[in-house]
């Protein structure tokens, strides 16, 4: 398979995929989304396969969705195209997908991520929610999944106020496994996803289904609700400004209509 915006390997008993944007910062535009979930599900499949790593780049695992990509969208291009569901997909999955962070995991980065079973990050990984300084809201599970991991404290901060957490903040709150240094953490990554791989695939395949059983009961509604709460500010005023001075590298002014 040839892709444009991904990298896609098999190391061992490991499908490994490396998220390729390099010049927007690996922004997770609709070819992109495409052919990283094709991807995973083509692994899922293959009984060559036992685990999956994602990664980006030193310095961005990704940086969102497009901002350029969404910017001047309506709310029924929004339900149309319905981009949120191509990151529904990662819920699909079987087998366990490990996130190996580096840099910027914003935005839908983080929602990415953090979709992920597990998350080994590099020292200098930093995740966030900054879609409050563009008019909009997490769409793809921040405000569901960080909530449940960090608290409602944390999590009204990241959200309302564009709070970012280092690796180390996100490692003592619980949100990632390891925190590496930054030569090594996508080897770490490889060789749990290595382990992994090499256990019983149906018991391992049981286990995650049952956890995410435990965390994610009831995700389904609410994801539902705050992908609608995500299109339906397309409608605003707000959202438009301040996706346009992200494009225009401007501070936005915001009228609340
Ligand atoms: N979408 C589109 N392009 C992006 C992007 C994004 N999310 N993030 C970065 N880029 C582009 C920039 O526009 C820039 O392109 P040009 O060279 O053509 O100008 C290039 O990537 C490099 O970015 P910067 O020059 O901004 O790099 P920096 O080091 O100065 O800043 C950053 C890095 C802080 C990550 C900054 O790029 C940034 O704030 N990005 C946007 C983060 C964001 O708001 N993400 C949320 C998106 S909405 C979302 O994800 C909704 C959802 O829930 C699914």
């Amino acid at each position: 398979m040839t892709y444009t915006s991904i990298l896609t390997e098999i190391r061992g008993r490991v499908g490994l995929v490396t998220l390729n944007r390099p010049e927007a910062l690996n922004a997770l535009n609709n070819i992109l989304m495409s052919e990283l979930t094709d991807a995973l599900a083509d692994f899922d499949k293959d009984a060559a396969v036992g685990a999956m790593v994602i990664t980006g780049s030193a310095k961005a695992f990704a940086a969102g969705a497009d901002i350029k990509e969404m910017a001047d969208k309506s709310v029924q291009q929004m339900y149309d195209n319905d981009p949120i569901a191509r990151y529904g997909r990662m819920r699909t999955l079987r087998k366990p997908v490990i996130a190996a962070v580096s840099g910027w995991a914003l935005g839908g980065g983080c929602e990415l991520a953090i979709s992920c079973d597990m998350i080994v990050a590099s020292e200098t990984a930093k995740f966030g929610q900054p879609e409050i300084t563009i008019g909009v809201i997490p769409g793809a599970g921040g405000t569901q999944r960080l909530t449940r991991a960090l608290g409602k404290a944390i999590a009204m901060e990241m959200m309302l106020n564009n709070r970012t957490l280092s690796a180390a903040e996100a490692l003592q709150m619980g949100l990632i496994n390891h925190m590496v240094p930054l030569d090594a953490y996508l080897d770490v990554a490889l060789k749990l996803a290595e382990e992994i791989a090499s256990r019983a695939p149906r018991a391992v395949a049981s286990a995650k289904k049952m956890i995410n059983h435990a965390y994610e009961e009831f995700l389904a509604e609410a994801l539902s609700d705050e992908k609608k709460e995500f299109y339906n500010l397309f409608s605003t005023a707000d959202q438009k400004e301040g996706m346009a001075a992200f494009v225009e590298k401007r501070k936005p002014e915001w009228t609340g209509k």
